[in-house]
């Protein structure tokens, strides 16, 4: 299918939208504490998207029963909040997140650590996010989309990380998945041409062992086979004659020259 490219009035909107996810992941990450239920950040989620006039995008999407997709450690994505898991010191929890503002979704994923975190994990974390910025250094229109996932891939190599495979970002606008797939794997060919007015969610999803995955009982819950470590960085962008627009940057990220360096 062809690829949307969104009108004026489409982007603003997913500014907005955009501008309100970076506004619940910055204010959810920090309440985020030991102790914490992953159903108490599922509320509380919740509560902030429908405070600013959204709908959470993954309620009901598929039968996805949460509005906030909680990832534990060895969970890649797709967590479901439960009443009876909690937040330890030195777990680390991949946050997914989506709204809905007048028809148009916003994706954003980001991985926290839960008081003190060992070393393997705090740098797990900053090389997943890294990766992101990696692979958008190529998001401009006239490149062509793999290019985005060969740099991510070729970056995590280095240290010797398993990519996930089974799960890919997306196109994404008055869907929140669109065309097209965007793979965080290398990829042989170059993929289509980039665009202006594209709209993309790029998420990579990066285990500290090997890349293999499998889905829990649940139907839902995606983790690491070999139990190893996982995290996931994710932010919807807006592709452009020069350098993407990110849409989904927290203020904190912004004020820390995370992505505007
Ligand atoms: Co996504």
């Amino acid at each position: 299918m062809a690829v949307s490219i969104k009108s004026a009035r489409e982007i603003e909107l997913m500014r907005a939208a955009g501008k309100i996810l970076a506004k619940v992941h910055q204010d959810l990450g920090k309440q985020l504490k030991p102790g914490m239920s992953t159903l108490e950040i599922d509320k509380t989620g919740d509560e902030m998207i429908r405070s600013f006039g959204c709908i959470p995008s993954f309620k009901d999407y598929n039968g996805y029963p949460a509005s906030i997709c909680v990832s534990v450690n060895d969970e890649v994505v797709h967590g479901i909040p439960s009443a009876h898991r909690f937040l330890q010191e030195g777990d680390i929890v991949s946050l997914d997140i989506g709204v809905i503002y007048k028809g148009y979704h916003a994706d954003a994923a980001r991985t926290h650590g839960i008081g003190e975190i060992s070393e393997e994990a705090q740098l797990l974390i900053e090389r997943t996010r890294q990766s992101f910025f990696e692979g958008i250094q190529y998001a401009e229109e006239g490149n062509h989309l793999y290019d985005i996932s060969n740099a991510i891939a070729s970056y995590c190599d280095r240290f010797g990380y398993g990519v996930v495979e089974d799960l890919v970002g997306h196109g994404i606008g008055s869907r929140l998945h669109e065309d097209p797939e965007i793979p965080n794997f290398h990829q042989d060919r170059r993929g289509l041409k980039l665009r202006s007015g594209m709209t993309l969610a790029v998420e990579p999803m990066v285990n500290a062992g090997r890349l293999d995955v499998e889905w829990c009982e649940d139907d839902w819950t995606v983790v690491t086979e070999d139990g190893s470590l996982s995290a996931h960085y994710e932010n919807t962008i807006l592709i452009t004659a020069g350098r993407p627009e990110i849409l989904t940057l927290t203020d904190m990220e912004i004020g820390a020259g995370i992505g505007t360096a």
